[in-house]
């Protein structure tokens, strides 16, 4: 058995803030139906926190379709005023994302914060789904590796291997967020690398166990080139989430690599 046929595959869409609930709820149903069609793939949707209840309610307990929530404040409770606490949502959702390259540019949070939330997710005891990637200024300066090494010490630094082993990491280069332009498939692996050899050298016995993720431009027609690489185990599908037939097909792709 490789070490990359221990992880399973792991698709979650984000859907980011789109969806009416009457879409929130076609889509997450047409996912259920995907994911018991692939018990092979771990399938999970990110909707918009108002609509955790609703479809929660609406897909019960044993749907093959797992719920995530996109984003938390790292406190439990307080003045905060418009976030949404890790205990508020902990109830509907198996996945929580923190550091989003969306949180961290267009709310400007910084290295500390994305590490609180990661705390606060723990904390719940729930999986959180760690985003990192660098800029395209970044990449072409040749910074790329060393600032996703950085995201990744900033988040993940002194904390127990259980932790580490039970988490999933999303690469996304923020360049290709939202542009079409996805990274290609040897540059997703070879920063995927970059990131399992990250986790070898701080928590050597996590390293196999990790599920690392490429979001980017995702699609149902380039989705098997990234699922194909060694170390890509699924992808953080934004846009393509948002069409069921698209979210489909990137499911199918990832269950045949
Ligand atoms: P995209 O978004 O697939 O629309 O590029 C990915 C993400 O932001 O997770």
């Amino acid at each position: 058995m490789s070490e990359s046929s221990q992880r399973i595959p792991l698709v979650i869409g984000n859907w980011k803030m789109n969806t009416s609930l009457q879409t929130a709820l076609s889509l997450a149903r047409a996912a259920a139906e995907d994911a018991a069609a692939h018990p092979d793939v771990e399938v999970a949707v990110m909707p918009p926190s108002t609509w955790l209840v609703a479809l929660a309610t609406a897909l019960g307990t044993d749907s093959a379709v797992q719920l995530g929530a996109q984003d938390i404040a790292p406190e439990p409770a307080g003045a905060y005023t418009g976030d949404i606490a890790a205990e508020m949502v902990a109830p509907y959702v198996r996945f929580i994302l923190a550091g989003h390259s969306e949180r961290r540019h267009i709310h400007g949070e910084d290295d500390t914060y994305v590490r609180a939330k990661v705390d606060a997710i723990f904390r719940v005891d729930r999986t959180p789904v760690l985003a990192v990637g660098e800029t395209e200024q970044q990449r072409q300066a040749g910074q790329a590796e060393g600032v996703i090494a950085e995201q990744l010490e900033h988040a993940l630094a002194d904390r127990p291997v259980d932790q580490i082993r039970s988490l999933v990491i999303a690469y996304e280069p923020v360049w290709a967020i939202g542009t079409g332009q996805s990274a290609s498939a040897s540059d997703a692996q070879q920063m995927a690398q970059v990131i399992r050899d990250w986790i070898r050298g701080a928590y050597a016995d996590a390293a196999d166990r990790v599920r690392i993720l490429y979001g980017g431009s995702v699609k149902a027609d380039n989705a098997s080139e990234f699922f194909a690489s060694e170390d890509i185990d699924g992808g953080l599908i934004g846009g393509a989430s948002l069409d069921a037939a698209d979210f489909s097909e990137i499911i199918r792709a990832v269950g045949i690599t």
